[in-house]
This record gives structure tokens, C-alpha cells and sequence, in this order.
């Protein structure tokens, strides 16, 4: 593992004294030092978040108007808005490094900030809902857990509370999916398709492989991650495999399998999809932006707004 180097602003006394406080556990909260590295790459993992489950609620929000019932249309309702909750808390926990709103937002509208690759696919049928809540939010949960206990503060709370919500979205899909799995031949059917479509995006969203992940070894480090991306995949594939198959579910690799140590081991991910939607040549890339760009058009008279009542505000307090 190289050794960080500090910045010609930064004493190796001041990053040994950072680095023995990440050691003993304690968190790093808003106004202590930091290395300028650390705060660039939380900025740049928060903000990702954030992104990520703002361009979320599309994919989910489009079959808002075309639930099979008024129980699912809630349910599927809170979600969406929980999303949004969790957007917000993450934009306020970047902004305590300095990362303005508007810096963040630009960086998302224009395209160059990333956000999770899985909702660059599109959601073609009603079982897609339950299957997203089952492995995108199962899979999003193994990741945040793990972030709960990251060493900055303010992105530490912020996961204890998204967690406790994720874990509410997990049930409901594995219960909408399981009950489909179990229903008419259709419902199996769309069961079935929902997992061949989004069983391989679902264990690429846990990000690289760890030898393509050149991040890592700094921010576990630093105690931002805890663990590998392949250490989560890992975890993720052990809950779920078997709970799929018990649903009655096939799994779309041929080489899955446990072996001696009770891992199940998948067989290999196309890395070259991954890396293409990633780059912004998915299915949906283009369509999410396009949305994304209209809502923040659209939302331009609430910020207008905003800003003549402050204006008038000041203006009062100056009278
Ligand atoms: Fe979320
Ligand atoms: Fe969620």
C-alpha cells in the first residue's frame, strides 16, 4: 500500500496525528483538520451518493401511476419520497466539506458527475419494482452498512438513518417478488425476467473488482470504506442466492455455486458493460439526464422565489 503524500501544506506531524485518531476510532467531524485527499474523495463518494439516489426515483417513479393496487401505489409512493429524503441528507453531509449545492447539482446535470450504474437500465415491467427493492436496495444496504461505521461523522449518521429505510424498501420487494414467484405462470414469468435483467447489473453495482478499484486501499485507509467492493459483493451473493432459489427462482449464471467455505461463487461479470454504461453509453443514460435536467428546469421559479424572499428579507432587516 503506498504512503499518502502530503501536501506541501500538510506536515507529515499533522497527517500522523489524522491517521492516529482514524486508528483509535474516532470520527472526523466537519471543522478538524483533514487531508486535503480525504476530504476531495469523501466530496467525491457523498456527492456520487447523493446523485445516485436522486436519479433513482425515476426509474421506480415511472411505475408510480401504474401500480396493480392502492397498497402497492403507497408503498411504492414512500419509497420514491424516502429516496428523495436520502438525497437530501447526503447533499447536506458533502456541503460540510465545502461542496456547494450548486456545484454538485451542476456537476450532475452536465454529466460529469457518476452516479450508480444500475439505474442507467430500464425498468420494463411491474416485477422490476419488487426486483429493484430486493437487489438494488439489498445491495445498496450491504454497502451503507458498511458506511455507517466510515470514519467522517457527518456521512457516518447520515447512513445509520438511509439504512434503517433501505432495510423497509428490502422487504417490500423481496415480499412483492417472492409472492410473484409463487403467483399465476405470468406472474412467474415476469418474476423470472425481472432477475434475468437485473441480477448481473445488481452485482456490478458494488463497483469494480478490487484490482480495477484503485481507490481503495487509501480510503480503507482512512477508514472510509471498511471493506473491499469484492468483500461486499461476497456478502451480498451469500444473503441472496440462496433466497432466490428458495423463492423458486433461477439465477442467470450457469457457474454459480458454493463451495467448501459456504461462499457462493458467480461466475464471470462482463466488466466491459459495467465500464460502458459507466462511461454514459447505457440504455438509459441519456433519458435520465434528459429528466433530471427538465426537473431542475422545471424547479427554476421555486428557487426564484427563494431568492426574492431573501432579497426582501434583507432589505427589511436593512430598513
Ligand atoms: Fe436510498
Ligand atoms: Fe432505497
Amino acid at each position: 500500500m503506498t504512503q499518502p503524500t502530503p501536501l506541501p501544506t500538510e506536515t507529515p506531524e499533522q497527517l500522523a496525528a489524522f491517521e492516529a485518531r482514524i486508528q483509535n476510532g474516532e470520527k472526523i467531524e466537519p471543522g478538524d483538520w483533514m487531508p486535503a485527499a480525504y476530504r476531495q474523495q469523501l466530496i467525491r463518494m457523498i456527492s456520487q451518493h447523493a446523485h445516485s439516489e436522486v436519479v433513482g426515483m425515476l426509474p421506480e417513479g415511472a411505475w408510480i401511476t401504474r401500480a396493480p393496487s392502492l397498497h402497492r401505489k403507497m408503498i411504492l409512493i414512500a419509497k420514491v419520497q424516502d429516496e428523495a429524503g436520502h438525497g437530501q441528507y447526503l447533499y447536506h453531509a458533502a456541503e460540510t466539506l465545502g461542496a456547494t449545492r450548486e456545484q454538485m447539482l451542476d456537476a450532475l446535470l452536465t454529466g460529469k458527475a457518476k452516479y450508480s450504474s444500475i439505474f442507467n437500465y430500464p425498468t420494463l415491467t411491474w416485477a422490476d419494482i419488487g426486483m429493484i427493492g430486493w437487489l438494488v436496495d439489498g445491495a445498496a444496504i450491504k454497502n451503507q452498512t458498511m458506511l455507517a461505521g466510515a470514519s467522517y461523522g457527518p456521512y457516518s449518521r447520515a447512513m445509520v438513518r438511509i439504512c434503517s429505510e433501505e432495510t423497509f424498501h428490502h422487504k417490500q420487494g423481496k415480499e412483492m417478488v417472492v409472492a410473484y414467484a409463487q403467483g399465476t405462470p405470468a406472474q412467474r414469468e415476469m418474476a423470472q425476467d425481472a432477475l434475468d435483467r437485473w441480477w448481473w447489473p445488481a452485482l456490478m453495482m458494488l463497483g469494480p473488482s478490487d484490482k480495477d478499484s484503485p481507490n481503495t486501499p487509501q480510503l480503507m485507509r482512512w477508514g472510509v470504506k471498511l471493506k473491499t467492493n469484492d468483500e461486499v459483493r461476497q456478502e451480498f451473493i451469500n444473503e441472496h442466492a440462496p433466497e432466490l432459489i428458495e423463492a423458486g427462482l433461477t439465477i442467470p449464471d450457469p457457474l454459480l455455486h458454493q463451495d467448501e467455505q459456504g461462499n457462493w461463487i458467480h461466475g464471470p461479470i462482463n466488466w466491459d458493460e459495467f465500464w460502458q454504461v459507466v462511461k454514459g453509453h447505457g440504455q438509459m443514460n441519456r433519458a435520465r439526464l434528459e429528466a433530471r435536467n427538465r426537473a431542475h428546469d422545471d424547479g427554476a421559479w421555486v428557487r426564484d422565489a427563494l431568492n426574492a424572499y431573501e432579497a426582501r428579507q434583507h432589505s427589511q432587516a436593512a430598513d
